[in-house]
Formats: structure tokens, C-alpha cells, sequence
């Protein structure tokens, strides 16, 4: 009998709660189908909880964490409590403590789903952004002073090591050697003249080690404009924290919407557990209303299996998502369909129950 695997279950605000309840129900259905002993542990972490306690999630929540296999977030923000509480009060917390430190968002152009680049056709875009996702630009170094007054300033420091460049180089190299064989750095070493050129140096020093792998450096803001004029060169694209940040979610919004992009916040160590989420936010305007695409979450929950060591069962719930996506009876209104969160869980569990 194999060991049950612990699932954390942060649904976090919004249609976080709706969509990781639907890849829960549907998951539910492909372990059973396939023999899998997973158990879900849920916390109600959230801005609802910072509103009524202070704190987003309690004082043991990393403890707590690190019991788990693996953890479904489902996103968190809520109008009333700032963005930084709920990013720097959860997600950063998490994402440091456990050496997440690959955010690691694939992307593709699926049949049914409409992209707004003329001439993407299915099949032809598949890529992968990796970015490093510990730290970088998102550093807390820094400060402001004079507040108020009118010589006031902010400083904000950027942190590369040679250990988190040449880790985050290494991963993609791995991956892109799994795929196409290609790899493009994100670079601003033109117009950031310390840290970027050090990510140069050391991505290079780290792809020599790869002979299999072709790499390709290109500056942020070409690569930005090449992402929507000919996404379909690219295989995996390496970014530092803000570049990734930035990059991953025009390659979501070039494959039809961020309401199918996923994420997988990866410790490659094993030592930690690693989260996994959908790209999107907890989308207040649409939230309670039935209508969230699950997508996301669910194409999320086919990386936490692959990680799990699930990968039949993952490319099974993987192949479910591509067929919902190809009717517009099971797809989201948000992707030109009719069907509401319900119907695309319903029509997901028939598809892996089988
Ligand atoms: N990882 C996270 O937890 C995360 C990520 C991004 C934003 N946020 C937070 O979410 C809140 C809202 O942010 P936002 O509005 O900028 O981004 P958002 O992604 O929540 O919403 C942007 C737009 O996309 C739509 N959308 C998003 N996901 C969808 C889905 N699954 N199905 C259908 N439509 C979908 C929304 O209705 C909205 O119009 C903020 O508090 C923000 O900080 C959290």
C-alpha cells in the first residue's frame, strides 16, 4: 500500500476557494480512478482571516506547511487590505522558507482557445517561463526616507548570488533539454549594468556545462515585443524575479487568458514541499458568482501530480483539460464558452472517472 500524500489546501479569497475546490472534486474522482492515496488538508488562510485576526495566516502556518507532500494555493487579495499584506503576509513567506525557489509557468495555445496574436495556431506555441522566484528585484533591502517631505526618497535593492543565478540556469537548462533544446535569457544588461551582467556571465558559465542545450540571450524589452510576434520560437525562457514576473504573464495572456496559466513554485531539492497555483488573481469582479474558469488551478494540479510522481495520471487529467477546452459547452465564458465553473468540474470528472 503506498503512502498517502499530504495536499495543503489554501483556497485564499475570491474565486481562489472556487477554483481549488473544482481541481480538489475533480482530482478526487482521478485518484480514485487510478489507485492514488492523496489526502487534502485544508486552511482557511486568507485577507478574510487578516481582517478578522491581523495575520493572514497563523504563527505555526510554516510548521504546519512543511508537514505536506505538496500545496494547492488558490490566490489571495481582497479590496480593503493592501496588496503587499497579502503577498508579503502569505505567498513571499512560503515561497522563502521552503527554497521555492523556481517559479516555473508552462504555456500553450490550446484548440478552442482564442488567442489574440492572428496567425497562433494550436500546437505550434509551447513554451515555458522560468523565474527565479526567491530573489533579485523583489528583495526587502531598502528603505525610504524624508517621508512627507519633498526631498523624500525610496531605495530598493536587488540581490543576485551566484548560487540562485547558477541553480535557476541549471534548472532551465534541464528542462529545455527535456524539450526543444532551446533556451532564451531575459537580460537588461544594456541598461542595468551590475546584476544583470553578472545573470550573463553566470547563465553562460552554467549552459557550458550543456553542450545539448543552444542559449540564446536576448534584452527584456525585444523579448517582449519577439513574445508577440513569434512566440513560436521560443522552448524555455529563463527571467530574474520581475523579468519572470513580467514575461510570464504576457506569454498567458498571448495562449488566450490568464484564467488557464499555471504555476508551480518548485524546491528541486525535494527537502521542502512545493506550491503550485494559477497565475490569476482572486478576481473580485467575478467572484461568488459561479463563472470562475478552473482551468488554471486544475492544469496547476496536473504539475503538482508530474511532482508527486503521478505523471500517467497527470497527462490523463492533462488530456480531460485539452478535450473541455475544444467545446464551448464545457469552456468558460471568459474563453468565448457558455459553460460555468460547475459545468467544466462536472464534465472534467466524467472525462478522468472513465
Ligand atoms: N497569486 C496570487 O494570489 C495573486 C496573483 C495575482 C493577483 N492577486 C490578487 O488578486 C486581486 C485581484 O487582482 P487583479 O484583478 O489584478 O487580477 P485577477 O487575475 O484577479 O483578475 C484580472 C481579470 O481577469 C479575470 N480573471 C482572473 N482569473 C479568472 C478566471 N479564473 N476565470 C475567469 N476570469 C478570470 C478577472 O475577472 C479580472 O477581470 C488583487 O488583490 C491581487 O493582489 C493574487
Amino acid at each position: 500500500m503506498p503512502r498517502t500524500q499530504q495536499i495543503g489546501l489554501i483556497g485564499g479569497d475570491g474565486i481562489g476557494p472556487e477554483v481549488v475546490d473544482a481541481a480538489r472534486e475533480v482530482v478526487d474522482v482521478l485518484a480514485r480512478a487510478h489507485s492514488l492515496s492523496l489526502e487534502w488538508v485544508e486552511h482557511d488562510w486568507s485577507c478574510r482571516r487578516y481582517a478578522e485576526t491581523g495575520a493572514m495566516m497563523p504563527d505555526d502556518a510554516l510548521e504546519t506547511l512543511a508537514e505536506h507532500d505538496a500545496i494547492l494555493l488558490g490566490a489571495v487579495g481582497w479590496p480593503g487590505v493592501p496588496d503587499h499584506v497579502s503577498l508579503w503576509g502569505l505567498l513571499i513567506p512560503i515561497r522563502r522558507a521552503f527554497r521555492q525557489y523556481v517559479n516555473q509557468r508552462p504555456m500553450s495555445v490550446f484548440e478552442g482557445v482564442p488567442s489574440p496574436l492572428a496567425g497562433a495556431r494550436p500546437g505550434e506555441i509551447d513554451l515555458v517561463v522560468v523565474r527565479e522566484n526567491v530573489e533579485g528585484e523583489y528583495s526587502e533591502i531598502g528603505g525610504r526616507m524624508h517621508r512627507g517631505l519633498p526631498e523624500e526618497m525610496a531605495v530598493q535593492e536587488s540581490v543576485f548570488t551566484r548560487h540562485g543565478v547558477a541553480r535557476i540556469a541549471d534548472h532551465a537548462l534541464e528542462l529545455a533539454g527535456q524539450r526543444r533544446g532551446l533556451l532564451t535569457s531575459a537580460t537588461k544588461s544594456n541598461g542595468i549594468i551590475h546584476t544583470m551582467p553578472f545573470w550573463d556571465e553566470v547563465v553562460a558559465e552554467r549552459a557550458a556545462e550543456h553542450p545539448d542545450v543552444t542559449l540564446e540571450s536576448e534584452l527584456v524589452d525585444a523579448l517582449a515585443a519577439k513574445l508577440v510576434l513569434q512566440p513560436q520560437h521560443y522552448d524555455v525562457i529563463v527571467a530574474s524575479n520581475l523579468l519572470g514576473d513580467i514575461l510570464s504573464d504576457l506569454t498567458a495572456a498571448v495562449a488566450g487568458g490568464i484564467g488557464i496559466a499555471p504555476s508551480a513554485n518548485l524546491d528541486p531539492t525535494g527537502e521542502h514541499p512545493s506550491m503550485f497555483e494559477p497565475v490569476h488573481g482572486s478576481a473580485p469582479d467575478i467572484a461568488g458568482r459561479g463563472v470562475a474558469n478552473p482551468v488554471g488551478a486544475l492544469w496547476s494540479a496536473v504539475m503538482l501530480l508530474d511532482h508527486l510522481g503521478h505523471g500517467e495520471a497527470a497527462a490523463v487529467l492533462m488530456e480531460a483539460i485539452r478535450t473541455t477546452l475544444r467545446d464551448p459547452a464545457t469552456r468558460t465564458r471568459d474563453l468565448g464558452g457558455t459553460a460555468g465553473t460547475a459545468d467544466v468540474t462536472a464534465a472534467l470528472c466524467r472525462l478522468v472517472g472513465a
